[in-house]
């Protein structure tokens, strides 16, 4: 008899859908997001060290969820005192920042083809502002239009819902943010670099180890048919809550918002009730504001589920818990993350949704 053989389901492997595919795919990716790259400190081939000599300002501009992992990347600058920014690049016209041959400004494009993002890029370019590409495409529009690239190597990504491609790249900027300090502030780099390195060294390893112990699954149950879901987080966490969040909305069709978690008692707080669980990231810096804050919604009767180390103290006082292994704080929030990607998949699989398609959308927004 004839085999119907489906591409489709070839490429998904024994995956029901390519966007599980790709988020178990995150040992292989960011094994190779970092390979050769952290050897002997970082050693970035692309840019040897002077290659950011006289760059006193870094923007970058991005969308969705790149423009999460832009955070990730200036925040690591912002701690170590460079004037960095992340900026949606649909934003970058109207904000107009200034720009001049001394500022750095970073693309970050998963596809490297996001019209709001070439615009922006070529503002940049305009401006005379130095130029890269942070991509996942060789030979992308935005790759070549920027002096140079940085390719975060995650393979290619056929869901819609971004997942391997944050992590490789949050991580890609982070050893990019590296090279930019010890250039720009021509100091030794980012505080702590052994540290940082060796978690990047571990953080394939302790992927692999999360995915095949996560309870996502279970916790996408326990909260199903919630009216709205909150996700917090500090420093590198906050990124990661947005993303959570965006993952969760654009694959449920769920009401989801991710808040800077100081902010919540700014306002927020009045949509808090017993069916708003409140998703809290965990990094290792100030936890216990963060968990001073979580616990302002579970006293008004909002379930908090903590995204933390087994012995967190968070762990003891909150409703569930989605374990990470201890590592260094800023890379806590990419395990965090991993756990997060998986809550949205189980979640949209309860409510039967088309998950790697998801209505409206499109993997590469090539229209402004
Ligand atoms: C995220 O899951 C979405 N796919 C979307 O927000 C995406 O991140 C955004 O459109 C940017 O795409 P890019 O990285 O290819 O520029």
């Amino acid at each position: 008899e004839t085999i119907d053989w489906d591409p489709e389901q070839a490429g998904k492997g024994e995956y029901d859908h390519f966007m599980l595919k790709e988020i178990y795919e995150q040992p292989t990716s960011l094994a190779q997001a970092v390979e050769g790259r952290i050897d002997d400190g970082i050693d970035l081939e692309e840019f040897p060290p002077g290659a950011f000599e006289g760059i006193d300002r870094v923007q970058f501009v991005a969308c969705g969820t790149s423009y999460h992992a832009a955070m990730y990347g200036a925040l690591s600058l912002t701690q170590a005192g460079v004037d960095a920014r992340a900026l949606l690049a649909n934003e970058y016209g109207a904000s107009s920042p200034p720009v001049d041959d001394r500022t750095l400004v970073v693309a970050v494009t998963q596809s490297g083809e996001t019209a709001d993002t070439l615009s922006a890029l070529r503002r940049a370019v305009r401006k005379g502002a130095r130029t890269v590409t942070v991509t996942n495409v060789v030979g992308s529009t935005a790759a070549r239009e920027a002096d140079d690239s940085l390719l975060i190597r995650a393979g290619p990504e056929i869901g819609v819902a971004a997942t391997k491609t944050f992590s490789s790249q949050a991580v890609a900027l982070t050893l990019l943010a590296g090279r930019i300090v010890e250039d720009a502030l021509a100091g030794d780099g980012l505080s702590d670099l052994d540290s940082l390195l060796a978690a990047a060294d571990r953080l394939p390893g302790d992927i692999e180890r999360l995915l095949t112990e996560s309870d996502a699954a279970e916790i996408a149950r326990r909260y199903r048919d919630s009216r709205s879901y909150f996700f917090l987080g500090r420093g590198q966490g906050y990124p990661v809550a947005l993303e959570g969040a965006l993952k969760f909305k654009e694959i449920t069709y769920e009401h989801a918002e991710g808040f800077a978690s100081g902010e919540l008692k700014h306002g927020p707080l009045a949509l808090v009730t017993e069916e708003t669980p409140v998703f809290t990231v965990f990094t290792g810096i100030e936890d216990d504001r963060t968990l001073a804050n979580a616990e302002e919604a579970a006293t008004r009767g909002a379930p908090v589920i903590a995204i933390c180390p087994a012995d967190h103290p968070a762990a003891d006082v909150a409703d569930a818990h989605l374990e990470i292994p201890e590592t260094d704080p800023r890379l806590a929030g990419l395990l965090a993350n991993v756990q997060l990607q998986l809550l949205s998949y189980h979640a949209a699989e309860l409510l039967d949704r088309p998950i790697d398609k998801p209505r409206n959308l499109a993997k590469s927004v090539t229209v402004e």
